[in-house]
């Protein structure tokens, strides 16, 4: 194929009579390369490398391969410029595990999925997370990782939350800072998406995001903000949808005015896998590359760049982006990848990353930990179709999945025997039907069904309780991209998993014996009607391949838990203001009708900047359980909570002394109530936030947080201005938003302003 691309190159350039310089791209001669480019070869390195491309009846070949990444960009072989490949993300490489050329296996290691990595709340583990999943991107031939995916919980419906991190900016934009930085140190790139407004999956390509300009700058882009400034990855993909009337990929004001003009960013813009008609209109914008890449999107550019629709400096201007990008690649500097990374070592990693960031949500009377040699009643499929990650592009082709049945088994539980076997069958009998479906072929990218709950007799719950020490029942979910949850047995429980629940707790509790929930979800769902029927709820969400050892971990007290939630679990999901605004009840395909069709069509953001606790904390509404709440199996202390002013900001520290009696790490969160005088603003927002290391009892550790006077803004549409009120600023050192442990204060003695460009307004 390499060969057939340079002889098309050469022969086009030959027959178009094109007085022909040749140089080989280097990191030196950009310039010199863009001018001895065709406007072929220009349209050809816009465009990705999906289809076989022919102009004017010369083939230029297509180096995609799908066994080896979802996207490409197209060599030039005779000015030395390489294909590159570009693969998902973000829980791992997606990679196809085999090859027709060889006998040989790729798996990549399944990483816990984003949400559970935001809920370690510790950047330093993301970041060594993220370097082990650089090194697989690496090993396996890739350039760039389309990872992270920094989208806001908006409302925990979304069926993609899982790839996502969190409801606030800040705790997104930092765990996103250090995922980047730990992949980009394999000297691979990133694609931090979906920028920007991509709450919903249903009608995706389409939807109309219509957000107010306070909302969009202080939530939705905050998060991108933050990230691209500290941590610059090498490349953005715009997302599918619509933003405030215009497809996000072909927004000018977005792409050039916001993301490179005021936030400096210096890489490369592609699209999301589609193929919308304005591609020129997209070009345009400063979006540079178009993925995955067809022949019509060629076709377009090179008519408007022929035609000077698209004039010759916004072309050089892309292509200069694109060879920029081009020349920091592992592929052009022929990195000899191994096809071997250590696998072995990144397991004990995606374990570690799982044990650090479980969040223990109940613990009566201690029921956790356990003694370790307990006989258990292992309740739910889940327990033997454990959810390691989502669906769609965020799937990872694991080696393998450690089941809770085998977690449990290894930590030294003994299993109910009969119980597991029950499970098992069932099971596998799923399984062998899909087998017989051949609509199921295929998934092997994608990942697989899941294996719906089945009924446990109630007389067979009663005899169980008798024969075992405990019971755990495992509650899934699997959630993935183009489709939202729905409401009825998804986030709310079902009615099988509610009459398991009752059973098992009556039977159990009745012979004084303790009931233990695991949440194996992708995001949140309903606990309120059912929590009292559990003594414990561990939350390990879907935690990778080696996600249930870490559950067995903090049931058995070889872990501490420490991880806390990076979204509020509301009562119930109508209490979301979000939920009114969300297509919750609509399936079926986009543009049915011919009236614009509301949270299909268009989804109004009229909560505004209210967006999980924002909305519950400023309400004073009640919830499950608040956001960045979770239990440990300690006690911690806050003392001496002080402020000194900074030359642009403060610094807050606290002293945190473990009281308990085990060894535990502890999160401490920093929320900001703004003084009266300015913009309407919560009650409080998380403005930092720090992880202790492994404090022993006894042991006090001082934590300091930094915060610069930029951050306390709120964005003022009437002046386009981000602007900080003088006054006092209480400073909270935080458990949860709900339950501060320490206060100090902040004063700015004078108001501050940022102005930026009156841009992206709703229309
Ligand atoms: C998803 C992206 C993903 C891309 C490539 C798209 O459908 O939205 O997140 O990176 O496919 O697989």
């Amino acid at each position: 194929m390499k060969q057939k691309i340079l002889t098309a190159v050469a022969l086009a350039a030959l027959c178009t009579g094109t007085a022909f310089s040749q140089p080989r791209l280097t990191k030196d001669n950009i310039d010199e390369v863009i001018a001895a480019m065709t406007n072929e070869e220009k349209a050809l390195l816009l465009v990705g490398g999906h289809d076989s491309v022919t102009i004017d009846g010369t083939d230029y070949g297509c180096p995609f391969s799908a066994c080896k990444a979802v996207g490409s960009t197209r060599a030039i072989e005779r000015l030395g410029i390489p294909a590159t490949f570009l693969t998902d993300g973000p829980a791992g490489a997606r990679l196809s595990p085999t090859r027709p050329d060889s006998d040989g296996t790729y798996y990549a290691t399944g990483f816990p999925v984003g949400t559970l990595a935001a809920s370690s709340w510790d950047e330093a583990l993301v970041g060594e997370m993220a370097e082990a999943i650089g090194n697989e991107v690496l090993e396996y031939g890739c350039d760039v990782l389309l990872a992270p995916g920094v989208n806001i919980h908006r409302s925990p419906l979304c069926g993609r939350n899982f790839e996502y991190y969190s409801e606030d900016p800040l705790l997104a934009g930092k765990i996103a800072s250090a995922y980047i930085k730990g992949v980009q140190s394999n000297g691979v790139g990133t694609s931090i998406k979906h920028f920007a407004a991509n709450s919903q999956e249903t009608n995706r390509l389409e939807n109309d995001a219509l957000i107010s300009q306070r909302a969009l700058r202080e939530i939705y882009l905050k998060n991108f903000e933050i990230a691209i400034k500290e941590a610059r990855p090498w490349t953005v993909m715009s997302s599918y949808n619509k933003l405030n009337g215009n497809y996000t990929q072909q927004t000018y004001d977005l792409l050039t005015t916001v993301l490179r003009d005021e936030w400096g960013f210096d890489g490369i813009v592609m699209t999301d896998w589609g193929n919308k008609e304005g591609t020129v209109k997209s070009a345009k914008a400063g979006n540079d590359l178009m993925e995955p890449g067809y022949q019509n999107e060629v076709d377009r550019l090179l008519a408007a760049i022929n035609d000077g629709t698209i004039t010759e400096e916004e072309v050089n201007r892309n292509v200069r982006r694109m060879l920029e990008y081009i020349v920091r690649t592992p592929a052009f500097a022929k990195y000899a990848y191994s096809d071997h990374p250590d696998l072995e070592a990144h397991a004990r990693i995606a374990r570690e990353v799982a044990d650090e960031s479980i969040v223990l949500l109940r613990n009566e009377k201690q029921t956790l930990p356990l003694s370790g040699g307990e006989k258990v009643a292992l309740y739910g499929v889940s327990s033997v179709d454990f959810i390691a990650g989502g669906t769609g592009s965020g799937n990872v082709n694991r080696p393998y999945v450690v089941n809770m049945e085998d977690a449990l088994t290894g930590a030294g539980f003994t299993l109910d025997e009969s119980l597991a076997n029950y499970y098992r069958t069932y099971a596998e009998h799923f399984f062998a039907g899909l087998a017989l479906d051949p609509k199921i072929g295929g998934r092997i990218l994608l990942g697989s069904v899941k294996v719906p709950e089945t009924p446990v007799p109630a007389s067979a719950v009663w005899s169980e309780a008798k024969s075992n020490d405990v019971a755990v029942v495992v509650l899934g979910r699997n959630a993935g991209e183009g489709g939202d949850r729905k409401i009825p047995d998804d986030f709310d429980i079902s009615n099988v998993e509610r009459d398991l629940l009752r059973n098992v707790s009556a039977a159990f509790h009745a012979e004084g014996k303790k009931v233990i929930v695991i949440l194996n979800v992708g995001g949140v769902i309903e606990t309120n009607s059912w929590k009292n029927l559990a003594d414990a709820i561990v939350l390990p969400w879907s935690p990778g391949q080696e996600g249930a050892n870490a559950v067995a971990d903090i049931l058995t007290g070889k872990v501490n838990p420490s991880g806390r939630l990076p979204m509020t679990f509301p009562l119930s999901v109508w209490d979301n203001p979000s939920t009114k605004n969300f297509p919750y009840n609509y399936s079926g395909n986009a543009h049915p009708a011919k009236e614009p069709v509301r949270n299909v069509d268009y989804t109004d953001y009229e909560e505004g900047i209210y967006v999980g606790y924002r909305y519950f904390a400023t309400a004073g509404a009640e919830v499950s359980y608040p956001f960045g709440y979770g239990l440990s199996y300690t006690t911690f202390v806050y003392d001496n909570p002080r402020v000194k002013a900074t030359a642009d900001g403060f610094t807050a520290t606290v002293d945190v002394r473990n009281t308990g009696s085990v060894a535990g790490k502890e999160v401490v969160e920093l929320y900001v109530a703004a003084p009266e005088g300015g913009l309407d603003k919560p009650a409080v927002e998380l403005k930092g936030f720090a992880k202790t290391g492994l404090l022993q009892p006894g042991e006090t550790q001082t934590v300091t947080i930094s915060v610069d006077n930029y951050s306390l803004a709120s964005f003022n549409e009437a002046s386009s201005a981000w602007e900080a009120a003088a006054g006092n600023y209480e400073i909270y050192f935080s458990a949860d938003v709900n339950s501060p442990k320490a206060s100090s204060a902040y004063t700015l003695k004078k108001a501050r302003d940022w102005p930026v460009n009156n841009v992206l307004a709703r229309p």
